[in-house]
């Protein structure tokens, strides 16, 4: 049975477009969590642009399925990270003019240093995912550098307008995902998945965890946070029948 889990960056995007105190992502959350995600997710960005750090320290205390951070590798964020203590941290990579996180993070050549890097939160407990593009050598590198997740990038399938070029992108997420297994690695998906194209992975069953944000909160203005995270969940759930 594949797991949701809802990112709440957005609910914190309209926060900071007035630098006030609603909406709450830390409310969100636990209507998230009441609705059935078994999981929260939130990326604390470099720039702070829209999860602060006051909701990550309020998260950590009042999620209570499992929470997921989301970080750039750097040391701030690591030590953020250690302090915090969440279930699982996914290195993202990030960049300041970005709208969004915009590719995989590149492992190739980086392994002994992410090696490094990440064995902190090994020796704290925490589940290591490294977010990356379908492509072979990034998945042997996330196995060299001793990940227990990946989380392939399905922005590029998710954005493809073209027929062709979209099934090309499913196909490359599928080889990826059969490698990433045969390296012991367990396989997340995520990044622009929305309540129809998330349907081709349904006979994928490999998947554990879907990181979704931006399409629940979309349709959560139009018909409620609780409705929105129930829909997707129910889509997920029709995966396992
Ligand atoms: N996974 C990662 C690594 C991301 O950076 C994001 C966006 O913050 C998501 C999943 C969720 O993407 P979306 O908001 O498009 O569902």
């Amino acid at each position: 049975m594949p797991i949701l889990v809802v990112n709440v960056d957005h609910v914190a995007t309209l926060r900071q477009a007035r630098r006030g105190h609603e909406p709450d992502p830390v409310t969100a959350a636990a209507l998230c969590e009441l609705a059935g995600a078994a999981g929260i997710i939130v990326h604390l960005r470099e720039d702070r642009r829209h999860i602060q750090d006051r909701d990550l320290e309020l998260l950590r205390r009042t999620v209570q399925t499992h929470l997921h951070l989301e970080m750039a590798a750097t040391g701030e964020m690591q030590a953020i990270a250690l302090k915090t203590d969440p279930y699982m941290v996914c290195l993202v990579p990030e960049k300041r003019e970005e709208l969004t996180t915009e590719g995989g993070l590149n492992c190739v050549g980086r392994e002994k240093a992410l090696a490094e890097y990440i064995a902190p939160f090994h020796q704290a407990g925490m589940l290591v995912s490294l977010f990356i593009d379908a492509e072979p050598r990034q998945i042997e590198a996330a196995r060299a550098i001793g990940a227990d997740y990946v989380e392939i990038h399905t922005g590029h399938y998710a954005d493809a307008m073209d027929r062709d070029i979209r099934a090309t992108e499913f196909g490359k997420i599928l080889t990826g995902i059969d490698l990433a297994q045969k390296q012991d690695l367990q396989v997340n998906l995520g990044h622009g998945l929305n309540y129809v194209n998330v349907a081709p992975f349904a006979r994928v069953p490999a998947i554990r965890e879907y990181s979704i944000g931006h399409s629940i909160m979309s349709r959560a203005i139009l018909v409620g946070l609780d409705r929105a995270v129930k829909d997707m969940v129910e889509i997920l759930r029709g995966f396992a029948d």
